[in-house]
């Protein structure tokens, strides 16, 4: 599993823009994300100690059917996430949280930001959900913190996000969250053997200020 944040790494404070987290020179200096609380979660760093709960969910073929990665084979798998994401902290990228249910205080799922273009100000966003958890509004919930995050917090001025054609409750969270349908990329990734086609989805930060 991933190491104990080095010291370097500090908590964004909510002053923290796009600008601020990058050095005058440009190069990205150590962020852990903020803590983002909502009514039934807390979305926070991922620790070394979240082993089980990431496996639990990342080792269940269903969760992974509609991601870029495979399913968590073995514990390894896990540990080699924690260690990629909390090094994702202390390189200074846009950061993934650990979704936390308040009830139970496990981690039951991800989500953060996938490719970042900081000329463009935009950043794409992606997650995953333990499987008992779904269908209750709990990623619309984890979504809309993001992007409050994104929009409120880093001044972004587009998140997009894409998902399989098939993968109707991502898009639908998506929408929920006021993203808009843009386009399909037909056969544009191949993953898992196949070609995938994918729906494109996106919100500039006015429509985010507008739908407050
Ligand atoms: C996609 C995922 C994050 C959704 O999380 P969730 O917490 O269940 O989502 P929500 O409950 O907020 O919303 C799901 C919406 O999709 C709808 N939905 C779910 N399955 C559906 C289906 N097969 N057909 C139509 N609508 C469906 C739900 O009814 C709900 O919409 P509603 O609120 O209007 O009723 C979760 O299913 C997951 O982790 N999937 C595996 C990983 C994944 O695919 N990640 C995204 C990669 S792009």
């Amino acid at each position: 599993m991933g190491r104990q944040h080095s010291a370097l790494v500090r908590e964004a404070r909510p002053s923290d823009t796009l600008a601020s987290v990058l050095s005058p020179k440009g190069a990205a200096r150590s962020v852990s994300p903020p803590v983002l609380e909502t009514t039934r979660l807390v979305l926070r760093a991922f620790r070394a100690s979240d082993l089980e709960d990431v496996f639990a969910y990342a080792s269940d073929g269903e969760v992974a059917r509609f991601v870029l990665w495979d399913k968590h084979a073995t514990r390894e798998d896990s540990r080699r996430f924690l260690e990629w994401v909390v090094g994702q902290y202390a390189r200074g990228e846009l950061p993934s949280w650990g979704i936390v249910d308040k009830l139970s205080g496990r981690v039951v799922g991800s989500i953060g930001y996938g490719s970042h273009e900081p000329a463009h100000a935009r950043a794409e966003v992606g997650y995953v959900l333990a499987r008992p958890f779904w269908g209750r509004g709990v990623m619309s919930e984890a979504l809309r913190a993001v992007l409050g995050h994104a929009f409120g917090t880093l001044h972004l001025h587009k998140v997009y996000a894409h998902c399989h054609v098939q993968n109707v409750a991502s898009r639908r969270v998506l929408e929920k969250a006021g993203l808009r349908h843009e386009g399909r990329l037909y056969e544009h990734l191949f993953v898992k053997g196949t070609f995938w086609d994918i729906d494109a989805l996106g919100m500039v930060d006015r429509e985010w200020k507008a739908a407050r």
